[in-house]
Order: structure tokens, then sequence, then C-alpha cells
């Protein structure tokens, strides 16, 4: 049976340090780490993700702020919100809830943010230095993963590390973190041929596809540390992973759990992110 990696409690244990280091911030400089969270329509499960981030500022003791913005907004109005945070002293950082409504391009719109306040790492500036290994901020997700592997003491060190998705959200930054990391690296996504052998192979095999189940014991190697990034919906309204957690459990050294898993340290990085962005522009200014 495997370790099951807990990530409410890593994310539980990583805020109360957090809330730590906000209180000597505090002390220190006179004002709380500020976040803005910029939401535009009324997709109901953005509408989840972003009390759940306002709710997690509150915890920490951050100031932060919710910009809600109807869906019909256009685009210099929106552009002319996230200039105004720009130049917001007490705003560290700022996050603008994707999916954006139709007729709102998603790329015009992120790299408006400033790069030393782009915590979710999605700006074209962060991407790059992601790539080149220079210190920045990181994808929420991805540096949820590494944490939760560091946290455990998984080495990532010359393991064989395979990636199932390519998004610019999770699978790429995924890649290049575990890259970083010593690991030897394959990323699979839906043109890969010869899927199952691959994710086979894989020490450490991180499963974001969007699909209930997609990874099935036959895929996974015995001992592999399994991590699932899915949040599907099942036929039952049911959360569920892209893993098939009750029969690759069996088989994996160590699995994380739909829900309970990746999802908690997601939003427990973006509160890293903030703090972090909060000191550097602290010593800028
Ligand atoms: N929508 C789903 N996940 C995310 C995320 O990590 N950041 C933002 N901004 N939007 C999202």
């Amino acid at each position: 049976m495997a370790k099951i990696i807990d990530g409410r409690e890593i994310s539980r244990k990583t805020r109360e340090d957090i809330k730590e280091r906000t209180l000597e911030f505090i002390r220190r400089y006179g004002r709380a780490p500020g976040l803005a969270v910029v939401i535009v329509g009324d997709d109901p499960a953005s509408q989840i993700y972003v009390r759940n981030k306002s709710k997690a500022c509150e915890e920490v003791g951050f100031h932060s702020e919710v910009i809600r913005l109807s869906a019909d907004i256009p685009e210099y109005e929106l552009l002319s919100v996230i200039a105004k945070l720009k130049t917001d002293r007490s705003i560290d950082g700022i996050l603008v809830q994707l999916p954006l409504p139709r007729g709102l391009d998603p790329k015009v719109i992120i790299d408006a943010i400033p790069p030393e306040k782009d915590v979710d790492a999605f700006h074209v500036s962060n991407v790059g230095k992601i790539m080149l290994g220079e210190k920045c901020f990181y994808p929420c997700t991805p540096a949820g993963i590494m944490k939760m592997l560091e946290y455990e003491g998984i080495s990532v060190d010359g393991k064989e590390c395979v990636v199932v998705g390519r998004s610019n959200i999770v699978g790429k930054p995924m890649a290049m973190l575990l890259l970083h990391a010593n690991g030897t690296v394959t990323v699979c996504h839906s043109h890969t041929v010869n899927l199952k052998e691959i994710t086979s192979r894989a020490d450490i095999l991180v499963a974001a596809v969007g699909k209930s189940k997609f990874i099935t014991d036959d895929m996974v190697k015995e001992g592999a540390v399994v991590i699932d990034v899915g949040m599907n919906r099942d036929e039952n309204g049911k959360l569920t992973g892209d893993v098939d957690f009750e029969a690759v459990e069996k088989k994996a050294s160590a699995i994380t759990p739909v829900p309970g898993g990746v999802g908690p340290m997601t939003i427990t990085m973006l509160l890293e992110n903030t703090l972090f962005a909060a000191g550097n522009l602290i010593q800028k200014r």
C-alpha cells in the first residue's frame, strides 16, 4: 500500500510558517503583504477558487482585495484596472482568475501584469526566467508539488520523471522544475505514442490531463511516486483525480489523493509567492 501524501497537512504546516513570517513582515515594514484577485464574469468554479484564495489570505494575515468585473467589460477597462493595481503600494501580487470570458485575450491581460507582481508566474518574462532557472516566482501548482516531494523526502535527482499533460499552467513548468531538480524528464500529451510504455518507466509520475481516472494501474511502475493534479467531476458530481486511486494505490510507493492532495498546496504556494513579491518590492522602494 502506498503512503498517502497529505496535502492538507503539508499545507497547514506551510501556512503556519507563512503566518509567522507575515507577522515579522508587518513588524518590520508596518503593513501586510497584499494580494489583488481580479475575477471577470460569473463562472461558478472560478467564484469558488477566488473565495478560497481570499480566505487563505485572511488566514495568514495578508491584505486582500477581490475585484469583481462584469463579463462584458471592454479590454481597455480591464487593462486600466490592472494599471491601477500596478502602482498601488498596498498590493504586492496581482492575479487575474482564468479562464477569461470570450472576447478577452488572456495573453494581452496577463502580460499587462507587472512581472514583479505576477504571483501566478504566467507573465512571459517569468516563464522565460523559469526556463533559464533564474530565481523568480514559480507557478503555484508545480511549486506545490515540488514542496510536497521535498516534505516527504522524495529526491528527484537522477529519477525518471514523466509528466502527462503539457499545459502552460502545469505540465510545461512542472517539467522545468523537475529538470532543475536533476530529474530525467519526459512530457507526454494527446499525441504521444505508446503512452503506457513511457508512464510505466516513471519513478515519479505527474498526471495533469483533466480526465477522470485516466491513469490506470497498468500504466504505473511498482513503487512509483504518483502525483495527481486532476480536479474532475464524475457522473455523480463527485470530485475525482486523473488517477484511478484505488487501483494505483496498491502499486505506488506514495500517492496524492483527490481531494486533499495537490489542491490545497496550490493556494499555499500563492501565499508564498505573494510574501516573496512583498519582500522584493519593499527592498526596491
Ligand atoms: N484558473 C485555474 N487555475 C488558475 C490559477 O492557478 N491561476 C489563475 N489566475 N487562474 C486559474
